[in-house]
């Protein structure tokens, strides 16, 4: 039986509280289908940046290098500045390990409720790759003349083409194995430089792709269009900064972004890959024992996948989608009463 080194940072927040839940229930998933997890949790957080004036103890990069994969819950808290925790932890980290393909999929499960009217269950069913790693977050910049009234800033984007190149194609070979069509997002109208590139290279792409239609749309009409038509779309790719717009907006569309999953990956696997949450620490409800935890949990199950543990992956999905479906244990934000804690037995029990 193979045994997974896995580098836990449950992180701020409701971060620790999702994924304890869900390391509870990766271990059940494990010993029914013959896989282990050796879970090493470090404290790197913000109370731990308080006390130690670390975000990342030194060694800390290498040690996360040691591992099969990294599950994380989410950084962020009202007292350290975002510079610290975010700028510290969370997307250099993305960077360093090169994690360049974000995987986002967005799905109406049955018995949950979506904003919008008369949507099926599995009508709204697509997949989100968001580049992860330059793009309108490259850490380009500055400010200048700082406090005066020449007080000015510069925020660079990057596109490079082979950044480009290489989120295409992974889109490209998500959707060749789906319904064959590729939506690419961006503004190129405005951004001619950038995402004039990322248009040239998702055409040129495309030539290698003869199988999958690709359909260019721009991001403010694509945005009008998540919510207009969501099931239109299949495979969805697009930069840095309006894949994680658009991401919440997928999850809201499918009922919330307490089931909205999210997998970072370096698909050569030469860097450990990143599983956590779309959402982040949820100040406003942390302590409080009421967060979702299907999202960590729905992360963990694309951290198995990757893991080539399949069948624990689908084990956890199918249990996730039976306590949907059944709608006694629902937490606040899908309508329900439940806790956190009750929500994840919930899954065990169905597992
Ligand atoms: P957020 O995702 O933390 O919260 C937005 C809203 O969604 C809040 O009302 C919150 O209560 C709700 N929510 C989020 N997760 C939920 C869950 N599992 N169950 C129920 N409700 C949930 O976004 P924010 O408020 O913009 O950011 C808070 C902090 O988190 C910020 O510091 C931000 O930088 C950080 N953040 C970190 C990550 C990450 O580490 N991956 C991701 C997003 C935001
Ligand atoms: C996400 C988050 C992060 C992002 C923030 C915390 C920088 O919103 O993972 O979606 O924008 O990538
Ligand atoms: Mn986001």
């Amino acid at each position: 039986m193979k045994m997974h080194k896995i580098a836990v940072i449950g992180g701020d927040g409701i971060g620790p509280e999702v994924i304890e839940e869900s390391i509870r229930i990766v271990d059940a998933a494990g010993k029914k289908h013959g896989a282990q997890f050796d879970w090493q949790r470090l404290p790197w957080s913000s109370e731990n940046y308080k006390k130690t004036g670390h975000m990342v103890p030194p060694g800390g990069w290498e040690l996360l290098q040691q591992h099969d994969a990294i599950f994380f819950g989410a950084v962020g808290s009202p007292d350290v500045p975002e510079t610290v925790t975010v700028h510290g932890l969370l997307l250099p980290m993305r960077r360093k390990f090169d994690q360049y393909v974000n995987l986002r999929p967005a799905y109406l499960y049955e018995g949950v409720p979506s904003p919008l009217k008369d949507k099926a269950p599995g009508s709204i069913d697509f997949l989100v790759f968001r580049e992860n790693t330059e793009g309108e977050y490259a850490p380009i910049g500055g400010r200048i003349y700082e406090g005066m009234d020449a007080d000015t800033a510069v925020q660079v984007s990057l596109f490079t083409r082979r950044g480009c190149d290489r989120i295409l194609r992974a889109a490209f070979e998500a959707a060749r194995k789906r319904k064959k069509i590729l939506t690419s997002i961006t503004k190129s109208n405005a951004l001619t430089y950038g995402l004039g590139l990322w248009d040239d290279v998702a055409n040129a792409v495309a030539k290698d792709y003869p199988d999958v239609k690709l359909r260019h749309l721009l991001v403010d009409a694509a945005a009008m269009d998540f919510v207009r038509k969501p099931e239109t779309f299949d495979v969805v790719v697009a930069s840095n900064l309006f894949g994680d717009i658009l991401t919440d907006l997928s999850a809201m569309v499918t009922g919330s972004v307490g089931l909205a999953s999210s997998a970072n990956i370096n698909p050569e696997k030469k860097f450990p890959s990143m599983f956590e949450p779309v959402h982040g620490s949820a100040p406003d409800i942390a302590g409080k024992g009421i967060a979702n935890p299907l999202a960590a949990v729905l992360s963990s199950a694309l951290m198995l996948d990757h893991l080539r543990e399949e069948s624990c992956a689908a084990a956890i999905r199918q249990a996730v989608a039976q306590v949907l479906k059944e709608g006694k244990t629902m937490p606040p934000d899908l309508g329900g009463k439940s806790k956190t804690r009750e929500v994840a037995d919930a899954v065990l029990a169905a597992l």
